[in-house]
């Protein structure tokens, strides 16, 4: 049976999980591609390390340019993280005419455009599916199931440490700071876990489904991004009086202009809608097409194993374009779409939370800046709690731009009536 060279630059959580599975599914793998995969060396930083899963010593070096330099190598799998020597190696991968696996969302968020240059210039493919949702087949999806579609919108929960986070204060009432420290002892986010709560995780994951799915690649500065950090139990506790729950939410949409939103930040999403049952560290995505209607995805965004499932299907896909070159290479750029929305000019609807002096005509002030701005209000309530010596007022808006609400905020935080600046949180109702 014909083999197939791979060269693994990476034997940590994900590249341990691919060496694993490459070596129990081989006979599996062997019938359904008809070749066999075998890996032919593996880069790691520290070949003394002890290893969970470990692989015989001759595969092993401290240099990932042995596997861009080795003859018996056709297919280079990047699972080294960072953006740095993981941009060189996929560079010049492609440059020897290497097809490339990679499950690095940072690299690709933030070099897609020059990877992808550099891919079709060399008519080298690049594969990803490890680089959003982990084991659901996302990228695959968008990129082939849906390609008779204009995407009209993308709604993912897709880091798994803030849902398990946001999940925990819901089912708890406990604080952010103790979500996380139960996040971190339990192995979910990572020792530094900035990314996964400052929404950069998601949001690097939201540009390669954006990009996908409107054909540029879009720029870390073009979409917006907000993390959980400020979520507190009592805005959870608020949100599901009014029918609510509170999810870190990826938003890609397109409008009838063709100009696109990406955002990443806290959503209230209605409690009916299936995505508000995604709990814990899955993941979820739904899809709506102009041709398909609504889809849903969902499944373990991160970890080992489905990790691993995504990055052995991209490694048949691989094979696959050994044997018959391809016309795309991972990404399709096209000129249909192109413009991405300032997160000023989105429109949006919001939930308010102000911290006032419990007393007669203060609702009144309220209500009169967001009437002179032509705000409209959908409801009020004044939950019982007391704030210091404040009460909450928390108000439901209906649809205005965030530039709008951003000139009310100013204006409400400067009455007398006000203690602290007011807290708000987008609502994404997901007609
Ligand atoms: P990891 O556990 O830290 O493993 C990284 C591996 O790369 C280690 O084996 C390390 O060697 C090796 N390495 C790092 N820098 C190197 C260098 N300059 N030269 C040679 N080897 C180098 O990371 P991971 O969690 O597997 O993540 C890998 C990639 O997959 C990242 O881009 C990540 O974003 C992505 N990803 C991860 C998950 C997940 O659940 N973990 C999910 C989706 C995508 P040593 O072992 O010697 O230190
Ligand atoms: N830290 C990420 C998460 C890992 O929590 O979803 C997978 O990308």
């Amino acid at each position: 049976m014909q083999q197939i060279g791979i060269g693994l630059a990476g034997l940590g959580t994900v590249g341990g999980g691919v060496f694993k599975h490459l070596t129990k599914n081989r006979i599996l793998l062997m019938e359904r591609l008809g070749l066999e995969l075998v890996v032919r060396k593996i880069a790691v930083r520290d070949v003394a390390k002890a290893r969970a899963v470990a692989a015989p010593a001759e595969l092993m070096t401290t240099s990932w340019r042995d596997l861009v330099e080795d003859p018996g190598v056709r297919i280079v799998v990047e699972l080294m993280g960072g953006t740095d020597a993981a941009l060189e190696l996929v560079l010049s991968a492609i440059a020897k005419g290497k097809i490339v696996v990679t499950g690095n969302k940072a690299l690709l968020a933030e070099h897609g455009r020059e990877i992808f240059k550099a891919a079709a210039k060399y008519q080298v493919p690049v594969f990803f599916e490890a680089a959003a949702a982990g084991g659901v087949p996302i990228i695959k999806s968008i990129r082939e199931a849906f390609i008779g579609n204009h995407i009209q919108s993308i709604h993912g929960i897709i880091n798994g440490t803030s849902n398990y986070i946001l999940t925990r204060m819901t089912a708890s009432g406990m604080g952010f700071e103790d979500a996380l420290a139960e996040a971190q002892r339990m192995g979910f986010a990572e020792a530094d876990p900035a990314l996964d709560v400052n929404g950069w995780d998601a949001a690097h994951k939201a540009i390669i489904l954006a990009s996908l799915a409107y054909g540029f690649w879009v720029g870390t500065d073009k979409i917006y991004v907000e993390g959980i950090e400020r979520i507190t139990a009592e805005d959870i506790r608020f949100a599901g009086e009014l029918g609510y729950c509170v999810k870190l939410l990826a938003i890609i949409k397109a409008d009838e202009k063709g100009e696109i939103e990406a955002r990443v930040h806290p959503a209230l999403i209605p409690r009916s809608h299936v995505l508000a049952s995604v709990n814990g560290v899955f993941n979820a995505i739904a899809v709506r097409g102009d041709v398909v209607g609504d889809t849903l995805f969902y499944g373990c965004g991160a970890g080992q194993d489905p990790t691993a499932s995504a990055v052995i299907s991209d490694l048949a896909e691989a094979a696959a374009a050994l044997e018959s070159p391809r016309r795309g290479f991972g990404f399709t750029p096209h000129a249909l779409y192109g413009n991405c929305k300032p997160i000023s000019s989105v429109v949006s609807e919001y939930y308010l939370r102000i911290a006032v002096v419990d007393k007669p005509g203060v609702l009144a002030q309220v209500a009169g800046i967001l009437g002179e701005l032509n705000i409209g209000i959908s409801s009020v309530i004044q939950p019982e709690a007391q704030e210091g010596e404040s009460v909450p007022l928390v108000l439901m808006i209906h649809y205005a731009t965030n530039d709008q609400m951003q000139t009310a905020l100013a204006r409400i935080a400067g009455l007398s009536v006000v203690k602290r600046p007011p807290r708000m949180i987008r609502v994404e109702n997901l007609a």
